[in-house]
């Protein structure tokens, strides 16, 4: 198992993942590794994939196809989507939050931390009513457990409200409660799905403190689901781009940035007009790649067909003989690599439009 020889390296390997409900594919054939100690960005439009992608890993899902290795520090390897559901918190290390803000709103930030790790305290009670009161290893591991709490409450500057119910926090705050509870459980693997979403720009700096403390002082590894490219462009150390299940992009901050198939997936355009918005972005780097064909990294000689999506009008799988309609032309991605191979003469890119914001472009809506 190719675990077996990077499993220093990579906390996570995802391989040939495919998810499929019914006649979508949500995700096609994805493949991506996200490193030990990093902070791997999934990013990409609405309806891309990414959050069935974290359901795949979370044991939500059941992928139709593919692998999907975790790789803990003590040198074991767990098959993600072979583990039951709820082996996957407590044996491989992976903690989650969810797009919308799942806590006790009712019950305090101390007991939301304190639920938490139920488990280990179930554990040191010996799962008995006389072990509550009885076992000194409860008492013990009841005291770490608030000890445990109230150190992330500090780190998710909480602690003045820790008696405060939590349904009673800012939005941004009980963002902080819901990453201060996952790392409550000593994840391995901390996955947050759209964190800095709906938060203000003081909140979402708070935010991005939280985790690159986080990513500096525990060792855990972060997968990150985000819109907010400016939170992306900050604070990610690898980006990987889905684009209608499949992955169009994948490198640094910077290069998948000037990346023209993220771009142009991003900035959500009509047909005709990708190419013309593609020049109105302005960044040499991007017309440099447009005028000299795909460079190395997503040249048609290397992973270019798992990386851009289908040029064609469908999906095939051919296993299965199944066909799925997607919208014509609809990957923008796909249709950058075409355009690339077509080299424009320079008298052709428009000029006097101000540049498009791609680094704080929102993304389209989704396909429906
Ligand atoms: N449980 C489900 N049943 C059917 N379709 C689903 C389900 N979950 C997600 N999808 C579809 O899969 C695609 C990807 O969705 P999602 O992963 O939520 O995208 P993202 O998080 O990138 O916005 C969408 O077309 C969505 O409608
Ligand atoms: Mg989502």
């Amino acid at each position: 198992m190719n675990a077996q020889v990077s499993m220093n390296d990579f906390i996570l390997q995802v391989e040939h993942l495919s998810m499929k409900f019914g006649g979508l594919i949500a995700i096609g054939d994805l493949s991506f590794q996200a490193k030990r100690g990093e902070i791997t960005a999934l990013i990409g439009p609405n309806g891309a994939g990414k959050t069935t992608v974290f359901n795949c890993i979370t044991g939500f899902y059941k992928p139709s196809e593919g692998m999907i290795t975790l790789s803990r520090r003590d040198g074991s390897n767990y098959l993600l989507e072979r583990l039951p559901n709820h082996e996957i918190p407590a044996r491989a290390k992976v903690a989650r939050t969810f797009q919308n803000i799942r806590l006790f709103s009712g019950m305090t930030l101390l007991e939301n931390l304190l639920v938490a790790q139920h488990n280990k305290l179930m554990k040191a009670s010996g799962y008995t009513f006389l072990g509550l009161f009885g076992f000194s290893s409860y008492r013990q591991a009841s005291a770490e457990s608030i000890d445990l709490a109230k150190h992330w409450l500090e780190k998710a500057n909480l602690v003045d409200r820790a008696d405060d119910p939590a349904g009673d926090l800012p939005y941004g705050a009980q963002r902080r409660l819901e990453i201060a509870r996952a790392m409550c459980t000593g994840p391995e693997l901390l996955c947050l799905d759209e964190p800095a979403a709906g938060l203000n720009p003081k909140e979402s700096a708070s935010l991005n403190e939280l985790l690159m403390d986080i990513k500096d002082n525990t060792g855990t590894s972060i997968l990150l689901i985000e819109h907010d490219m400016s939170v992306v462009m900050q604070i990610s150390d690898h980006v990987v781009v889905l684009e209608y299940g499949r992955k169009i992009s994948d490198g640094s901050p910077q290069s998948v940035r000037t990346d023209p198939r993220v771009i142009a997936a991003y900035l959500g355009v009509d047909d005709e007009e990708v190419e013309e918005v593609l020049t109105e972005v302005g960044d040499e780097d991007v017309i440099e790649q447009l005028d000299t064909g795909p460079d190395a990294a997503h040249g048609p000689g290397s992973s270019a067909s798992m990386m851009a999506g289908p040029v064609s009008d469908t999906v095939e799988h051919a296993d299965e003989g199944e066909r799925v309609m997607v919208s014509r032309g609809a990957s923008k991605a796909a249709q950058v690599d075409a355009k690339a191979k077509t080299p424009r003469k320079s008298s052709e890119r428009a000029t006097g439009k101000p540049a498009a914001k791609s680094s704080t472009a929102k993304p389209r809506g989704g396909r429906k």
